[in-house]
């Protein structure tokens, strides 16, 4: 089975979007690939969080991924900061990352744009990091979103560089899984864009039922269709693309059709929605809520996992080791 690697950085709680846009193909994936899901915490100190939020977001993220079904039998799931072998290839890459071209990168740009009083040289060489996380297990696909493709381009290119540098072919070449292209895109409820935290229109897996229908029944729609069969506004063409996620075909159709013939009842429309979308996500609630009361059973997750990817990032270290011209660890 091929190698797949994708890091999460553990800021805040799931999304429908997150669910929709990444968890789900991550659940197919770990039957099909030799998956290594990380919670990318040594990523998340370059905004400097404390050291509460860092053990709880862990936990949080945890709790709510095995709740979605990822099964830590199956992938192996851990915590970055678990396997330290990481730093060590971080180290030998950075011998080789060049401060013009860590320098380069949007992303570095726009957190110093963002944080300009906290530039500091793990945001530089954030892909670095990110690199040796992909090539310490030797992965030759990378599930991420669209805004990750700089950082990819740079791990494959430091990928690259150690093999030419040392004239081996140790690491693959890692591709992207731009799986945001094949997801549908979860739109927000406030009738823009796409769902998102930062947009403050999302609807979390751990909502309950009462909060979904409650930001469910305040999404934005208009005045209703005023000919037959006419084209739908991008607002009810959001409403439309959720009954097209979580509801039955039959419901979709229903609502479809008094699109058409201009009968449609938008309250009618969306306290359908908000109980299809309890029905999907209370389930998963329940489940977040059982593994967060559980944190025995999340730090043994968490240690499983980490031996999985130790005994992975080990092997590939000692040829690094080996490679470079130093004794094997
Ligand atoms: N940078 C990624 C993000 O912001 C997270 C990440 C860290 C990652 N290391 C990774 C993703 C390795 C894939 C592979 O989403």
């Amino acid at each position: 089975m091929e190698t797949v690697v994708s890091g999460i950085r553990p800021t805040g709680n799931l999304h429908l979007g997150n669910y929709f846009g990444a968890v789900k193909s991550f659940l197919k994936m770990q039957h099909e690939y030799n998956c290594y899901f990380f919670i990318a915490d040594w990523h998340s100190l370059t905004t400097h969080p404390n050291p509460e939020d860092i053990i709880t977001s862990t936990r949080t993220i945890l709790a709510e991924y095995l709740a979605c079904g990822l099964d830590p039998e199956v992938a192996t799931i851990y915590v970055q900061s678990d396997v330290k072998e990481v730093l060590e290839l971080y180290l030998y890459l950075n011998m080789n990352a060049y401060l013009g071209e860590l320098q380069r990168t949007t992303t570095f740009k726009e957190k110093a744009r963002k944080q300009p009083n906290n530039v500091n040289a793990g945001l530089l060489t954030y892909p670095t990091l990110m690199a040796a996380d992909i090539l310490i297990h030797r992965a030759v696909k990378v599930p991420v979103g669209k805004d990750q493709e700089q950082n990819m381009e740079m791990a494959r290119k430091f990928g690259k560089r150690f093999n030419s540098t040392y004239n081996v072919e140790l690491f693959p070449n890692p591709e992207s899984f731009a799986f945001s292209d094949k997801a549908i895109k979860i739109p927000g409820l406030d009738g823009s864009g796409k769902m998102g935290k930062s947009e403050g229109n999302c609807i979390y897996l751990k909502d309950d039922a009462k909060t979904i229908r409650k930001k469910v029944m305040k999404a934005v729609t208009d005045s209703g269709p005023t000919e037959p069969n006419s084209e739908k506004p991008e607002v009810i063409e959001n409403l439309f693309t959720f009954l097209d996620i979580v509801s039955s075909k039959d419901t979709y159709s229903y609502f479809d059709e008094k699109w058409n013939d201009c009968s449609i009842r938008y309250g009618d429309l969306k306290k359908q929605l908000a109980e299809d979308i309890v029905a999907f996500t209370e389930p998963i609630r329940q489940r977040i809520e059982e593994y967060s009361a559980d944190t025995a059973y999340l730090d043994k997750v968490a240690k499983l996992g980490a031996d999985k990817a130790r005994e992975s990032a080990h092997k590939t270290l000692n040829l690094v080791q080996e490679i470079i011209g130093f004794r094997k660890s």
